[in-house]
This record gives C-alpha cells, sequence and structure tokens, in this order.
C-alpha cells in the first residue's frame, strides 16, 4: 500500500484542510476463473496493493480529484450528464453515480489518491479504485449504514454503466470483504461466502507478471460473458451454474462450437472450485495445483483467454516442479498465479526471469503475496 504520507501530502498540495485517509486493496485469486457471472463459485483473497485517498467534504456539489499516479486532476460535477472525459475520473464518477442510485447524497468533494495495484496485471485496480470511494462515500455521506455487498455491488455497476466492462462481482467483492491470512470461498448465485484462513505449510503463493497486455478489440471480456449467456439461454437455465457435462451434450448440435468450448470450461471450472475447497480441508496442496494448472488449460484452449507468453510461464513453472500455476484474472495478459513448494522458490523464480527475458525481451515483475484486509479508513 502507497505511504499515508504521501498522499495527505498531495492532498494538502492541492486542496485547502484536512482530510480523511481510506485504503482498498486489489486481489488475487485461488481459482473460479471466470465464474463468477455465471453464478458460479470463485475463491479470492485480498491483496497488500492497493489504492489509497485522502478525500473530504468540499460543500459544493461538484467533485475534484487528483491522481499522483498520472499527475492529473479532474473535475465534474454529480449529475448523469457529467460524466467526465479523463477514463481513471469514470471510475471515481460511476461510484458517486451508483452511490445515489442506492439513496446515498453524495456531495461535493475534493480528493488525491494513488494506488500500487499493477495495472494491467489482473490484480484488480479498478476494482481497489471503486471500493475505496464506494467505502469512504459510504462513511461521508451516509454515516456507514449501506452494507458491504451494496458497496461491491456499487463498484460492479459503475463498471458495467461507466467503463462499459460487464463484470462479475468478484473483485468488488473480494476488495470490500479482505480479511487477513484469509481467502474467502464465493458462491455468486447465493452470495453467502466463508473465510477459509490460508497459510500453506511448506508452501508460497506467488505471482509473475508477465508485464503484457494484449488489448483486443471488440471487448472480448464481455464477448466470453454472451457466450455463457447464449448457452444458458439454449439450455434453459438462469447460468450455466445449474448446467452439467450431459446437458451441453444434449444440446452441442445447436450452439456454435465456440460457445461449446466457452461453456464446457466454466461447467468443469464450477467443479475445480470445490475440489479445492475439499482439498484444502485437507492440507493438500499437490490437488490444489493440479486443480490449477487444470484451469489454466481450460482458459487457454477452451475460453481462450490466454496469451503465448501466459502459456509460455505456465510451462517453465512445470518444468522447474511448481505444484500449481495459472493464469489469473480477466486474461489477454497480466499475470499468473503459483503455488510453490518453499524449497523450489528460488530456482523457479530464476528460470522465469531468465528465460522469459530472452524470449521476450523484458523481465517479468515477481510479487510475494499477503493476503490482506479489505476496504477501511486508515485515519
Ligand atoms: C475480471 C472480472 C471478474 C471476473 C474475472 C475472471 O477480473 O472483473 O468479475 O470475471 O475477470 O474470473
Amino acid at each position: 500500500m502507497i505511504d499515508n504520507i504521501l498522499v495527505k501530502r498531495a492532498f494538502a498540495d492541492h486542496f485547502p484542510g484536512r482530510c480523511d485517509i481510506y485504503a482498498a486493496p486489489g486481489r488475487i485469486n485461488l481459482i473460479g476463473e471466470h465464474t463468477d457471472y455465471n453464478g458460479g463459485f470463485v475463491f479470492p483473497g485480498a491483496v497488500d496493493f492497493g489504492i489509497t485517498v485522502a478525500i473530504r467534504a468540499n460543500g459544493t456539489d461538484r467533485a475534484r480529484a487528483f491522481s499522483m499516479d498520472f499527475g492529473e486532476m479532474a473535475e465534474f460535477g454529480l449529475r448523469e450528464e457529467d460524466l467526465p472525459e479523463k477514463p481513471w475520473a469514470r471510475y471515481i464518477f460511476g461510484v458517486c453515480r451508483e452511490m445515489q442510485k442506492l439513496g446515498v447524497e453524495v456531495q461535493g468533494f475534493d480528493c488525491a489518491f494513488a494506488g500500487d495495484v499493477p495495472l494491467g496485471a489482473g490484480m484488480s485496480s479498478s476494482a481497489a479504485l471503486e471500493s475505496a470511494f464506494a467505502y469512504a462515500l459510504n462513511e461521508m455521506f451516509a454515516d456507514g449504514r449501506i452494507d458491504k455487498f451494496e458497496l461491491a455491488r456499487a463498484g460492479q455497476m459503475s463498471e458495467h454503466h461507466y467503463v462499459g466492462v460487464n463484470c462479475g462481482i468478484m473483485d468488488q467483492f473480494a476488495s470490500v470483504f479482505g480479511k487477513k491470512g484469509n481467502l474467502m470461498r464465493l458462491d455468486c448465485r447465493s452470495m453467502e461466502f466463508q473465510y477459509f484462513p490460508f497459510d500453506p505449510h511448506g508452501y508460497r503463493l506467488m505471482l509473475v507478471n508477465s508485464v503484457v497486455k494484449h488489448e483486443l478489440v471488440g471487448s472480448p471480456y464481455n464477448q466470453r460473458r454472451a457466450s455463457c449467456e447464449r448457452v444458458a439461454a439454449a439450455l434453459g437455465v438462469e447460468t450455466l451454474r445449474d448446467a452439467e457435462m450431459p446437458d451441453l451434450e444434449a444440446i452441442k448440435e445447436r450452439i456454435s462450437e465456440e460457445d461449446y468450448r466457452r461453456a464446457a470450461y466454466v461447467i468443469g471450472e464450477k467443479q475445480r472450485v470445490l475440489t479445492v475447497c475439499d482439498a484444502l480441508l485437507h492440507d493438500d496442496y499437490e490437488k490444489v495445483g493440479e486443480c490449477m494448472y487444470r484451469t489454466h488449460e481450460g482458459l487457454s484452449r477452451e475460453y481462450e483467454v490466454s496469451c503465448e507468453e501466459l502459456d509460455f510461464l505456465v510451462e517453465i513453472a512445470r518444468e522447474c516442479g511448481v505444484s500449481g500455476s495459472r493464469i489469473m484474472g480477466g486474461g489477454f495478459g497480466g499475470c499468473t498465479i503459483n503455488l510453490v513448494k518453499n524449497e523450489l522458490y528460488d530456482g523457479f523464480v530464476q528460470r522465469a526471469v531468465k528465460e522469459f527475458a530472452a524470449k521476450y525481451g523484458h523481465e517479468p515483475k515477481i510479487y510475494g503475496i499477503t493476503i490482506s484486509d479489505g476496504a477501511r479508513r486508515l485515519e
């Protein structure tokens, strides 16, 4: 997390008066990828990378926000027609609008913010931003009365309505509900969840960031979601959560080959999350890792959200004897998440960095994972 003092200083450089400090984290996801918008299970945890905001009401009906990372100021009103131009400011504006829809009388504010969640890494920098603001606005203008699920939903809906990504609830949920040392298994249909203390004895979870982001035309994330919805409609069920492989086989002739592959991945992944939960209860981390590799295969071949660089990193992991490795998050670049035995860690990191750099001309970045608390007020 960014040091509070730096953010306070940036606030003081641009605005008068005192301020409060809020923060919200990015996330990892052990397993359950592209299952959230299919009513399935996910298994995320919050990390100690996040967004820190210094903020205070300014007594007007306009917001002024200073992004320390972009070195830019945005000023905007709070009505629907006031949508700001700067892409980063749209996330904040979207959260203001969604909080208003929840009945919060959002008023003008001044803020400065900065983050250390790597952008485009699949670690949910945008959810961190949304959750930090949703949490702060709730404290400032609603005395904290909006419940945490609604805060997560406000972040998700701001993506749908003001950013154009029809994401599921996982990222914002993890950013709001995160708990130090715990992963969370969320059932995205019932929204019931459980905390799972996660301290894999003898193993480490780590991320390898390829630092590539393939900007693909035509919103491929939304296209994946649309495929799933088409198959669910063909099956006459609400989401693929209610489908099993024999159901899918039965309609194979009526759907495109591509939609079939997408749905087959989702149905397999739904089961893998449950297998992983069971394995965790028995401290069977090799089983957890095996499932991670299978998820990667599905994401790469059936769901087609991986890319050459990420497939390469997973292959190196396999060759180094890493227990589990897969692409994490929405896909098309970003990180792999890896479950590594302690004694293999150094060797894997060295080889991954060396071989990746030799092939792609730049080094990947390595991050250890500390599972941390969700959105909160710091000062
Ligand atoms: C992105 C979305 C999430 C989820 C993941 C894939 O991070 O924001 O809702 O769908 O992709 O699991």
